[in-house]
């Protein structure tokens, strides 16, 4: 029996003992992603916490994604393989400037995307996701929508709500941002007959040239659905484990070898075994900031 056979046998054995649930997101290494007991998109991970009887949930994903499932599970035990797996969008907006924006737009709606610090949750008035941004920002009675931390995901919405009056934030995901819209038009021409798929943390002009924009599970139920054979997948590669697992008779390519998020990529079995021997790191947060950051992250799943 090979070491990663031993190791994965033992974290099922050691999950089942502790009534915990590993959930996991389609960006960490195809090997744990193997492992889980639930896998998804960043507003599954969320919505499945509520749900799930278990007394320890492992979240292998980066730190918001463990700071989201605690918020929504205060009397749960989160832990996080890998402490220092945190998303860099996650801490560019500030609290200082939210109440500025408040101040400047009385009756604003403060919006967040869940790939955000806790702190910065705490201050808004609804979280959103990839998934769910678009229907939940257009069912706000608030015209003025202060957009955080994305603004990539932000002109995407704001592209198809011209009713609304976007305030932009200027943080973005360096994986998504980082792809060109040179790499799509090379990709295109390499792959002629292939269907561009994009994440809309891309920048507007990579998104304007797909067939399809969408969340990382949005980008998979597309091609669930689709009769085409090849695609062209702008996200981080670690959705190509699904996709190929899922169709392995379909073809799929990057746009560009850097579709790589460092900080997924930091969970492995080793940390996740480690972490569920040790039952750490766990998630803690302070009452007061948990407190104010439920109601936004409750407020998302009510209106998703
Ligand atoms: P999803 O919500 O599509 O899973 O995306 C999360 C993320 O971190 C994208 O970079
Ligand atoms: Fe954050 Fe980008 Fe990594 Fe997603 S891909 S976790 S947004 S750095």
């Amino acid at each position: 029996m090979s070491e990663i056979s031993v190791m994965k046998d033992r974290i099922r054995e050691l999950a089942k003992e502790k009534n915990a649930r590993i959930f996991a997101h389609y960006y960490v290494p195809d090997d744990v992603q193997d492992i889980a007991d639930e896998i998804g998109d960043s507003f599954y991970l969320a919505r499945r916490a509520t749900e799930t009887d278990a007394d320890m949930i492992v979240l292998c994903g980066v730190r918001f994604m463990g700071e989201s499932a605690k918020i929504l599970n205060p009397g749960k035990k989160v832990i996080i393989p890998e402490i220092n797996a945190d998303c860099p969008m996650a801490h560019m907006a500030t609290v200082e400037m939210i109440r500025e924006v408040r101040k400047e737009y009385p009756g604003c709606a403060v919006v967040c995307y869940v790939n955000s610090t806790a702190e910065l949750k705490a201050e808004s008035d609804v979280c959103v996701t990839s998934a769910n941004a678009l229907n939940i920002v257009r069912k706000l009675p608030a015209k003025d929508i202060y957009f955080i931390p994305d603004r990539n995901l932000a002109h995407f919405i704001d592209d198809q709500l011209p009713e609304k009056h976007f305030i932009f934030n200027d943080g973005f995901c360096h994986v998504h941002n980082s792809i060109t819209p040179e790499q799509i038009d090379k990709a295109k021409e390499l792959k002629p007959g292939a269907l561009v798929l994009v994440h809309p943390e891309c920048v507007p002009d990579v998104v304007s040239r797909a067939d399809y924009v969408g969340s990382t599970s949005g980008i998979i139920k597309y091609v669930d659905n689709s009769d085409a054979d090849e695609f062209i997948i702008v996200t981080e590669m670690g959705v190509l484990h699904q996709l190929k697992t899922r169709h392995p008779d379909k073809k799929f390519y990057t746009a560009g070898p850097m579709q790589l998020c460092p900080n997924m990529k930091k969970v492995s079995l080793e940390r996740v075994l480690h972490a569920l021997c040790d039952e750490e790191p766990e998630i803690t947060l302070l009452d007061d900031i948990m407190d104010k950051a439920r109601r936004p992250m409750e407020e998302m799943l009510r209106l998703a």
